[in-house]
Formats: C-alpha cells, sequence, structure tokens
C-alpha cells in the first residue's frame, strides 16, 4: 500500500556540508504491516518518515501510496492520509487548549472550519470512550488544559489524535524517547492496541531493539541511507538483540563502536 521506490536525497548540495541521507532506499509495506525501524544515528529514519510526509522532496525516486503517486505531492495535502507522532510530546497537542478542544481539532482535521464550532454531546461521549481505553484517568478530565498532563499523557493523546481519522499510514519517530522506561512502555502497549483495533499500518522509529523485536510484524534495519536488513513474522519474533548487533556490525564494516550506543 506504500511504494518507496529508488529516493535519493543529498542535503546542501556543492557545498562542504554536502550529506547524502537516502541512497537508493526501497521498501513496499502491506495494509496493515507495522514495521519496526532501527539504524545508527544519521542513517536517515527520520528523513525517510519526512519524505513520506512531504517535509522534504526527493532528488530522485517515487513514493506511492495506495496506487497514488505522492512524490510531489504538498505536505498539507497528504496530512489526510497520514497520523504522526514524534520524540518531542510538545509537538503534538496544543499546551493551551482543553483535552477535548485538542481531539475535537483532531476530528476536524481536513476541515476549513475554524473553532467557532460546539462540541456535540455524541462527540464528548466518543472522546470519554476513547480516553477510557488509554486507561490513563483522562476520561474524567476533558475540560482540563493539556499543558497540565505529564509527557507520557500527553503522547498517549498524540497517539489517539493521530489515528481519530484512520489514517491511511501511521508515522512514530521515537515516539517514546523521551519517556522514563515505565511510561515508555505503557505508551508502546497503547501503540500496538490503537494500531491492532484500527488494523493501521505503522511505520515505528525506535533506538530500542528489544522494542523493536517485540512490537510489530516486520523489522527494517537503515544504514547509510539504505535498508540493509528486512525480516518479518517468526523469524522477526525469534531474533534476538545479539542478532540485530551482528548484522549491524557485518553491514556497517565494523565501525560500531559509537552505533552500539546509539541502537543499545
Ligand atoms: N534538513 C536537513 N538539512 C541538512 N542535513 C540534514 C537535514 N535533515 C537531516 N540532515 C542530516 O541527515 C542525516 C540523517 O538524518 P536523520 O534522517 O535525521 O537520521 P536518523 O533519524 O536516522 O538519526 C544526518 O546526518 C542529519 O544531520
Ligand atoms: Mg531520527
Amino acid at each position: 500500500m506504500l511504494t518507496l521506490s529508488n529516493l535519493y536525497k543529498t542535503f546542501n548540495p556543492g557545498t562542504i556540508n554536502e550529506k547524502t541521507v537516502l541512497n537508493g532506499l526501497n521498501l513496499e509495506l502491506n495494509p496493515s504491516d507495522f514495521v519496526t525501524i532501527i539504524g545508527g544515528n544519521g542513517a536517515g529514519k527520520s528523513t525517510m518518515l519526512n519524505m513520506i510526509a512531504g517535509v522534504h522532496i526527493p532528488d530522485e525516486g517515487s513514493i506511492t501510496l495506495d496506487g497514488v503517486d505522492i512524490t510531489k505531492l504538498k505536505e498539507y495535502k497528504r496530512a489526510k492520509y497520514l497520523g504522526r507522532v514524534f520524540q518531542d510530546p510538545m509537538l503534538g497537542t496544543a499546551a493551551d487548549m482543553e483535552i477535548e478542544e485538542n481531539l475535537a481539532m483532531a476530528y476536524r482535521r481536513g476541515k476549513t472550519r475554524g473553532l467557532g464550532w460546539g462540541i456535540t454531546k455524541a462527540e464528548k461521549e466518543q472522546y470519554v470512550e476513547l480516553l477510557k481505553s488509554l486507561d490513563l484517568g483522562l476520561e474524567t478530565r476533558l475540560t482540563s488544559k493539556v499543558g497540565l498532563l505529564s509527557g507520557g499523557q500527553r503522547q498517549a493523546l498524540t497517539l489517539l489524535m493521530a489515528t481519530l481519522k484512520n489514517p491511511k499510514l501511521l508515522l512514530l519517530d521515537e515516539h517514546t524517547a523521551a519517556l522514563d522506561p515505565k511510561t515508555a512502555r505503557k505508551v508502546l502497549e497503547l501503540t500496538e492496541l490503537i494500531i491492532a483495533k484500527n488494523s493501521l499500518t505503522a511505520l515505528m522509529v525506535t533506538h530500542n531493539m528489544k522494542d523493536a523485536i517485540q512490537f510489530g510484524n516486520r523489522l527494517i534495519m537503515m544504514h547509510e541511507g539504505k535498508i540493509i536488513y528486512d525480516v518479518a513474522g517468526e523469524e522477526k519474533k525469534n531474533l534476538k538483540v545479539s542478532d540485530l548487533l551482528a548484522r549491524f556490525e557485518s553491514a556497517s564494516g565494523g565501525e560500531f563502536a559509537n552505533d552500539r550506543m546509539m541502537l543499545a
């Protein structure tokens, strides 16, 4: 349902800061694939997600979503097909607005109406049910300002907002990296639940190899702007962190000292 075909991207070409970040990247996603993505720092993971979202346009290659070529489609035009959650809990929600207002904004995404609407009773009931499913006690705090929530609560809410309109594709870029381990686990479990409940197709970048093995049905490893390992199903489930490290070391030619820390 998503095809990335031979993508290339070089930042600052012709200057001293020239950097080739995507170097002939190919990826084909099947509907309901939940793919975890690992790789060293600077491997091009965020750039790949940003390119799918339309933040960057490739120098070469094409992106097809559900049979439609979106390679050059403007970011705001493809936003309605995509749900996104980033690392920073501050980015996905509006701190000065109430929980229900944030949800209502997400619900009205793609519509040109401003904030002159009222939130209907039926809508409120739907939000309460959704918030209940998070099991974070937010269902009794519909009119609390989001700025009062913890990082984990905000990421959970962002996740709800990103998936409220059933996106064709959910993009998660280290969305639990800024959380403490216990909260990160909780948000990951919620992520898994929401993806399963809505049969979403998802790409999830993580720096945690154990999480990459445990979650999703498929795992890809990136290095220097390419996919160097792509594994799914039983084979993926049976992987160990040591297997991934060995893969990474052989593919990167042994320069693993720094990257091992990034990956671990
Ligand atoms: N807009 C940009 N301009 C210049 N260089 C960039 C830009 N975005 C990313 N880079 C560089 O591209 C490389 C890959 O970045 P990124 O995709 O963020 O890696 P990852 O997410 O795998 O750590 C890094 O060296 C980064 O500094
Ligand atoms: Mg990144």
